[in-house]
C-alpha cells in the first residue's frame, strides 16, 4: 500500500556485511511496496550473506556493490546517489562502517555514497556485544548522533554467536518508523503539540478488579500516529491499550478518569491541540475497598460517583492555555447521533466533535474501522464513508489544522 510519507521518495539503503542482512531484504520490501525509489548499495561483505539479487529483485532496481563498474557515460555514482536521496538507511550497520562514517572514510561504494549524502541518516546498528559495547564503537555512535543521525537499536536477544545480549538489529518495522519519523519533519503540524487521549478509563473497585469499557485505544493510538506523520510533537495520554505503543510517540500511560484529567491538565500549556478520542468513564466506585471483595457476603451494591469531564474542565481554563487551538472531542453514540453529538460539541465547548454511531458492525469499539460525522462548532458537518482509523484520524487532523492559523 503506497504511503503518504514514503511514496515518491528515493531512498538509498545501504547494507553491510552481517547474518541480519537477510531482514534487510524485508526492509527494502517494505519500503518499496510502501512506494519509496529504493536504491541498495551493499559492501562486498553483505554480498557473503545476501546475494544482490535479492535487492534487485525486492526493489525492482539493480542493487550496487561496486565502485568501479558503472557503464561509461553515467555520471558519478556516489556523488549521484548520494545528493538525490531523501533519506538514507544503513541496516544492518557493521561496527567498521559505522567507525568509517563517523570518521569521514570513503573507501568503497557505500561509504563514498554517505559521506557524499545530504539526506537525514537513519542507522541500525547489528554485531556482537561486545563489539557494540566497546568505548571506540560508543564513541563512533555518539559523534554520528552527534551530527544529526538517528540510531535505530541495537535491541537485546539471541545473537549469531550464540549468545544472548545487546547487539541485535532493530525490526525492520520499527527501522520504517525511523524513517517516516525524519520524513515528516517540516510537516504542517512542525513545532506543535498534539495530545489525545486514548482508551478505556479503568476505575478501581478493590486491588483487583475494575469497571472499564470495551475501548481498544485504536483510534488514539491512530490519532497520535498521524499528528506524528504531520510533524507535530504527539503526546498519547492513555489507558491500558490492546495494541502497540506507536514509535517517536511519547506515552503517557494512566489508569482512571482522574488520573487521565491529572495528565491532560498538566500538559495544556503545551499543547495546541486535544483530541479526547478515550472512552471515559462518567462513574467510579464511590469506595475503593482496601482489600478483595469476598462473595461470602452474599449480593453487592455498588454506589457510584461522577468522575470529572476532562473536556469540561478543559473549557473552564482554556484561557490559561494560550497555545490551545483546537480541543476536539468524539461522541460515541448508539442513539440520536447528531443531537447527541451537537449537545456535547456545545456543553463541552469544543471546536469539533467526531459523532461515532457505535451500533454499526465493523464501526466504533475495538474494530479496525469507523464512520464517523465531523460537526464544527462554527456550524456545518461532513460525514464520512466507513474508512481505516488511521484515514479517519488523518481527516480529523486535516480539519483541525485550519484552526491553528
Ligand atoms: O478505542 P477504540 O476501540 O478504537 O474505539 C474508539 C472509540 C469508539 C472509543 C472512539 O472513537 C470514541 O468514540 N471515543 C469517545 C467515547 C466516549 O465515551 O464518548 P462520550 O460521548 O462518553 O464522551 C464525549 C467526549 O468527552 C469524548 O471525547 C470523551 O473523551 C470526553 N469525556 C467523556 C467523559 C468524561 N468524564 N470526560 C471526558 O472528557
Amino acid at each position: 500500500m503506497s504511503d503518504r510519507l514514503l511514496a515518491g521518495k528515493k531512498v538509498l539503503l545501504g547494507v553491510t556485511g552481517g547474518i541480519a542482512a537477510y531482514k534487510a531484504a524485508d526492509l527494502a520490501s517494505k519500503l518499496a511496496q510502501a512506494g519509496a525509489q529504493v536504491d541498495v548499495i551493499m559492501t562486498e561483505a553483505a554480498t557473503r550473506f545476501v546475494a544482490p539479487l535479492t535487492f534487485s529483485a525486492v526493489s525492482g532496481r539493480a542493487a550496487r556493490v561496486d565502485m568501479w563498474s558503472e557503464p561509461a557515460g553515467e555520471a558519478i555514482p556516489h556523488v549521484r546517489l548520494g545528493t538525490l536521496a531523501d533519506l538514507a538507511i544503513v541496516a544492518p550497520l557493521s561496527a567498521n562502517t559505522l567507525a568509517k562514517l563517523a570518521l569521514g572514510l570513503a573507501d568503497n561504494l557505500l561509504s563514498a555514497t554517505l559521506l557524499a549524502c545530504v539526506a537525514p541518516l537513519v542507522l541500525a546498528p547489528a554485531m556482537e556485544s561486545h563489539m557494540w559495547l566497546n568505548p571506540l564503537t560508543q564513541a563512533h555512535a555518539e559523534a554520528l548522533r552527534a551530527r544529526g543521525a538517528v540510531l535505530v537499536g541495537p535491541g537485546s536477544g539471541h545473537l549469531a554467536s550464540g549468545a544472548s545480549g545487546v547487539g541485535r538489529m532493530a525490526e525492520p518495522a520499527e527501522i520504517l518508523a525511523a524513517a517516516r519519523l525524519l520524513l515528516a519533519q517540516g510537516g504542517p503540524l512542525a513545532g506543535r503539540q498534539v495530545l489525545v487521549t486514548a482508551g478505556g478509563t479503568q476505575e478501581p473497585l478493590d486491588p483487583v478488579r475494575y469497571i472499564t469499557n470495551a475501548s481498544s485505544g485504536k483510534m488514539g493510538v491512530a490519532l497520535a500516529e498521524a499528528a506524528r506523520d504531520l510533524g507535530g510533537r504527539a503526546v498519547l495520554v492513555h489507558a491500558p491499550l490492546s495494541v502497540a505503543l506507536p514509535y517517536g510517540v511519547q506515552s503517557v500511560p494512566v489508569g482512571s478518569a482522574v488520573e487521565m484529567r491529572d495528565a491532560v491538565l498538566s500538559r495544556l500549556a503545551e499543547t495546541d491541540i486535544l483530541i479526547g478520542a478515550a472512552a471515559v468513564a462518567d462513574y467510579r466506585p464511590a469506595e475503593v475497598r482496601a482489600q478483595k471483595i469476598k462473595k461470602e457476603a452474599g449480593d453487592l451494591t455498588l454506589r457510584l460517583m461522577r468522575n470529572p469531564d476532562i473536556l469540561g474542565e478543559v473549557a473552564a481554563c482554556r484561557r490559561e492555555a494560550p497555545r490551545l487551538r483546537a480541543v476536539i472531542g468524539f461522541a460515541a453514540e448508539t442513539q440520536d447521533l447528531r443531537a447527541n453529538a451537537a449537545a456535547k460539541l456545545a456543553a463541552k465547548q469544543l471546536d469539533i466533535i467526531v459523532a461515532n454511531d457505535v451500533t454499526e458492525a465493523g464501526s466504533g469499539f475495538g474494530a479496525d474501522d469507523n464512520r464517523v460525522t465531523l460537526l464544527y462548532r462554527e456550524g456545518g458537518e461532513e460525514s464520512l464513508p466507513l474508512m481505516h482509523k488511521s484515514e479517519v484520524a488523518r481527516r480529523v487532523l486535516e480539519a483541525a489544522l485550519p484552526l491553528l492559523a
